[in-house]
């Protein structure tokens, strides 16, 4: 997969991309991730990419013109066009199924924007989509843009370890996951499970599925009422 990333911020993408999986899903080119700053795409001399809004109000607003000419350089770099997607509060959520959808596409073209928001015309003009990664708001597109690629890339083949998966991961089935622990058996008087202890896997799967539904319900119940609806549709099939 290539993400291309279009932010005034590249080196906020630095940290992120240099450690754990996606430092070695980069590494073992599983992904390639190219950061464009916009502002090496500004006319003017004083590298102006925002201005005031027509019709007034507060903040500034991101110009289309170096947007798409930062586009109209990185895009003709691979043979695919690739999905385009704008981070912005007012996209659509990133669920983990979104994740999914997104991990099987070749490319991405993820536009960040800072200020108050985007000349509409970038999101017409490029036919992009927009993401959100939840109802708050950040001061800027580029947080979203790295949570986004962290959940995308930890799905592509290649990219997690063999000791890894993230098929038992939350939400992969509708439901939480469930505890986990490690040594030593007992920590400060607090016992690890005898089930997890007995060595009986037939059990122990047995056990962990039931926690999942219980602290689905206790601490999401709007995860668990999907996870219910959905097996009753699978139920009737
Ligand atoms: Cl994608 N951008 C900004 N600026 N704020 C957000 C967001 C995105 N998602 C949630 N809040």
């Amino acid at each position: 997969m290539r993400i291309d990333v279009l932010t005034l911020f590249p080196e906020m993408f630095d940290a992120p991309l240099s450690y754990s999986i996606l430092k070695r899903a980069q590494d073992q080119n599983v992904v390639e991730v190219v950061l464009s700053n916009i502002r090496d795409f500004a006319t003017d001399s004083y590298r102006k990419v925002d201005d005031k809004p027509y019709g007034g109000g507060p903040g500034m607003v991101m110009m289309p013109g170096p947007v798409f000419d930062c586009f109209e350089h990185v895009q003709p770099q691979a043979p695919d066009p690739g999905r385009v997607i704008i981070l912005t509060p007012q996209g659509q959520p990133l669920t983990q199924q979104k994740a999914v959808a997104l991990s099987k596409e070749p490319r991405l073209v993820l536009i960040a924007g800072r200020y108050e928001g985007f000349d509409e015309r970038i999101r017409t003009g490029l036919g992009a989509e927009q993401i959100s990664i939840g109802d708050y708001v950040l001061s800027g597109g580029e947080l979203a843009a790295m949570v986004l690629i962290d959940a995308v890339v930890r799905l592509l083949p290649g990219a997690l370890g063999d000791d890894d998966s993230s098929a038992d991961d939350s939400f992969s089935n509708d439901l939480l996951e469930y505890p986990q622990y490690t040594r030593p058996d007992v920590f400060r008087d607090m016992r690890v499970p005898d089930i997890l202890l007995s060595g009986d896997h037939g059990k122990i799967a047995q056990w962990r599925n039931e926690q999942r539904i219980e602290r689905t319900k206790k601490w999401r119940p709007d995860v668990y009422e999907k996870h219910i609806n959905g097996n009753a549709r699978n139920d009737e099939k």
